[in-house]
């Protein structure tokens, strides 16, 4: 496995410069964008590696799922009556669907949804940042990850979109918290910095039927997993989740600093991580490397 990381990571090292990294945010602009690594952890917790593994990375959307899960632990099926669980075939950040469709975003994970979820989330948690923060550091076993100031700051200064959605939604009633509170906690969650090694680690309760590796902790049910395991492989990566399914064939979650996770149920948790994006917002050679690790492993779940 080891080898077979080093050697998709070679494969696909030409496409770097084909992307454009994340510019609607300008802390997210300064990266470097000829980075690439990748991670998997299988559920006999064995770790492969290849590539910048170790650096981390904004984590972005990715942490929409961190955030559903919390979500789902505290208020189970509850939270359905908010948002729905469909794929949009828009752009994660798009608006037009929501008026439509009377501030109900589709699901968790496009922009919309996931300040739902936000919002959700800061009724139960006194401290929704650190509550967070600390359900990652949990998960991934890393005691040391933080939310980049720098990034949230940025993210807030040009919120004008994402704030956008939430006064709308809050319009037709779906809003319960100050809007501007909800956006800096979600900005905050985006603004995480983890390694494709902590992300491997930390999804990989969703291959280990909800039971995380290295504590043991069982974080959602069996049955839980599986419908978020669905969630992510219908509306993980937005209007090319269709795409997804087609090259890689796995449930996953993708976020605009170019990192994707993919779960292999019952087998792996994937990340892997460049920052260069293509034009629907997620990593360019990171959904190629993806494609070439499933098609060789034959670990498609169609
Ligand atoms: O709110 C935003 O637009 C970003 N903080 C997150 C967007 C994102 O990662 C979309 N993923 N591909």
């Amino acid at each position: 496995m080891q080898s077979l990381l080093k050697t998709i990571l070679d494969d696909v090292r030409p496409l770097l410069g084909q992307g454009q990294v994340a510019r609607y945010i300008p802390a997210l602009g300064e990266v470097d964008p000829n980075q690439l690594g990748i991670a998997a952890m299988g559920v006999d917790g064995q770790l492969f590696t290849a590539g910048a593994a170790d650096t981390p990375f904004s984590i972005q959307s990715i942490s929409k799922v961190f955030s559903l899960v919390q979500a789902i632990q505290h208020s189970g099926e509850d939270i359905w009556s908010r948002l729905g669980h469909e794929p949009s075939g828009q752009a994660f950040n798009s608006l037009v669907q929501l008026e439509f469709e009377q501030g109900r975003p589709r699901n968790p994970f496009i922009n919309a949804g996931a300040l739902v979820i936000a919002d959700i989330n800061q009724s139960r948690f006194a401290a929704p940042i650190l509550s967070m923060r600390d359900f990652v550091r949990r998960l991934a076993d890393n005691p040391t990850i933080i939310s980049d100031d720098v990034v949230a700051q940025s993210e807030y200064q040009y919120r004008s979109r994402n704030a956008a959605m939430a006064y709308l939604m809050q319009s037709f009633g779906n809003f319960n918290n100050e809007v501007e509170d909800v956006l800096r906690s979600y900005f905050h969650h985006c603004a995480l910095a983890a390694s494709c090694v902590d992300l491997a680690r930390a999804f990989s309760f969703l291959a280990n039927q909800g039971r995380c590796i290295h504590s043991d902790a069982q974080i959602v049910s069996p049955r839980q997993t599986q419908q978020i395991n669905a969630i992510m492989a219908t509306s993980g990566l937005y209007d090319e989740a269709g795409n997804f399914a087609y090259r890689v064939g796995l449930p996953g979650k993708s976020g605009v600093g170019g990192g994707i996770v993919a779960i292999v149920p019952g087998r792996f948790s994937l990340c892997v991580w460049s920052p260069e994006l293509n034009a629907s917002g997620n990593s360019l050679a990171g959904m190629a490397a993806l494609e070439r690790l499933s098609e060789q492993i034959g670990w498609s779940v169609f």
